[in-house]
């Protein structure tokens, strides 16, 4: 799915979210722990990358991946990206190829949603992560606000898809998918039991756009 709307994901990303998403991933780069010289940062599920290089341009030194090449070979393709000396990999979130405690931080941007076993990701997360060390996980989620609510369930139900699938040149229809998949995933309170029960404590809960989006900053206990 993600590999068929690769060539036109950036854009459709800033259309749809009105403009707003990059200021999302923004917020989540600031709250990156203090990191040494030696510290490396994580970012699963890069997708094409804009996580990893505001990382980067943060100071961080960064490692990205994602199991759709067709996303991840576009991210070395981005202006700024050669200089950031940046080690992308194309690998699944649910099997990393690292040994345990070897991030000081880790990020996944809208990713966690599309992991087909989110436990089991957050598990292998916390594997990598050092003691200490900060998980940070930005998500959609459902507004509770009425009359906001009503708005935004028309918008993500019904002109999303169309405007996904007119702009998005893909016939599979992956903006038909993400309604469904954001109705269906957990509340911040369950997403905090879950990280809780995997030895992740959350330390702070941040909505945006009225709940819209999360972000979930949890530290490895
Ligand atoms: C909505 S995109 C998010 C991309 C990027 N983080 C961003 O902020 O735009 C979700 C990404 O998760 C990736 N993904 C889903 N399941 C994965 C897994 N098990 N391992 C690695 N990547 C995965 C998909 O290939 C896709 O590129």
């Amino acid at each position: 799915m993600f590999a068929s709307i690769a060539p036109r994901y950036d854009l459709l990303n800033r259309v749809l979210s009105l403009g707003l998403d990059q200021s999302w991933r923004r917020a989540m780069v600031a709250r990156l722990p203090a990191l040494g010289p030696e510290d490396r940062v994580l970012d699963l599920c890069t997708g094409t990358g804009d996580v990893a290089l505001a990382l980067a341009d943060a100071g961080a030194r960064v490692h990205a991946g994602d199991f759709c090449q067709e996303m991840v070979q576009r991210a070395p393709e981005k202006e700024g990206a050669k200089e950031h000396g940046i080690g992308w990999f194309v690998g699944d979130a649910l099997s990393l190829p690292y040994a345990a405690s070897t991030f000081r931080a880790l990020t996944v941007a809208f990713g966690l949603r599309n992991v087909e076993h989110p436990g089991n990701g957050l598990a292998e997360m916390a594997r990598v992560l050092s003691p200490g060390g900060r998980l940070m996980v930005l998500e959609f989620s459902k507004p509770t606000v009425w009359p906001f609510s009503a708005l935004y369930s028309f918008y993500v139900f019904r002109v999303l898809p169309t405007l996904g699938r007119m702009f998005s040149g893909s016939k599979v229809d992956a903006y038909r998918y993400l309604p469904e998949s954001v109705w269906n995933w957990p509340g911040p309170e369950e997403l905090a039991a879950m990280m809780n029960e995997r030895g992740l404590e959350v330390v702070e809960q941040k909505s945006f756009l009225l709940g819209a989006v999360v972000l979930h900053v949890a530290d490895k206990r």
